[in-house]
């Protein structure tokens, strides 16, 4: 998978990618990500990227041009499965959404900053527009980053434990049950017997009944 990511602040979004798993996942070539300063793309002398709003009002304008120039120059390249738009008024990214961006071969994310992109750019550029909840963010790179995750990391082989990703919250709408590891007793607090107990079947019911405890509980809304 290739990822392109259009932003205005690449060094905002660098460092995600030099650790752990997703470090790995570049380094074994499953997975590729490549920044692009948007301002590279401005033809104005100061490299102007952004304008007052027509008809008034507080803050500034992502101009379309210099978003066009990189898209269009990435798409000569080759042919993009999705071209994401990160903003709060997205549809919410869940893990179903995950697993299905984790499939595509080659996605666009551009983050938007200040009071958003011109509107051109959404109804004639984007694909796909996602947000990564209920709240505003000051750009849609730390949103970026945080789908990188979410989608790179369920690239078969990235994971070192195969099935890892399938027992993670959510991914079979369930939340993830309860996980110890030794000592078995700390202080006061010991850690339920039956997973000591080396009955494996015994230990997967367990687990099985736990996580739907614990999203009955927490997140009956993911039962319905
Ligand atoms: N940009 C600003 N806030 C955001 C959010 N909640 N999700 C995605 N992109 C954003």
């Amino acid at each position: 998978m290739r990822i392109d990511i259009i932003t205005l602040f690449p060094e905002l979004l660098k460092s995600p990618f030099e650790v752990s798993i997703l470090k790995r996942a570049l380094a074994s070539g499953r997975a590729e990500v490549h920044f692009h300063d948007l301002r590279t793309y401005s033809t104005h002398k100061q490299k102007q990227v952004d304008d007052y709003p027509f008809g008034g009002g507080a803050g500034m304008v992502m101009m379309i041009e210099p978003i066009d120039r990189c898209i269009s120059a990435l798409k000569k390249e080759r042919e993009y499965d999705a071209i994401i738009y990160l903003t709060p008024d997205g549809e919410t990214l869940n893990q179903k959404a995950a697993n299905h961006y984790s499939t595509l071969d080659n996605i666009i994310l551009l983050c938007g900053h200040y009071k958003g992109v011109d509107q051109r750019v959404r109804d004639h550029l984007i694909t796909h527009e996602i947000s990564i909840g209920d709240f505003v963010l000051s750009g849609g790179e730390l949103a970026a980053a945080l789908f990188c995750d979410s989608v790179i990391r369920l690239i078969p082989g990235v994971l070192g434990d195969e099935s890892s990703a399938l027992t993670d919250s959510f991914q079979d709408n369930l939340l993830a049950p309860p996980i110890y590891t030794r000592p078995a007793k700390y202080k006061d607090w010991e850690v339920p017997e039956i997973l000591t107990s080396g009955n494996t079947p015994k230990v997967e019911q367990w687990r099985e009944d736990k996580a739907l405890e614990r999203t009955q509980k927490l997140r009956p809304d993911l039962l319905k």
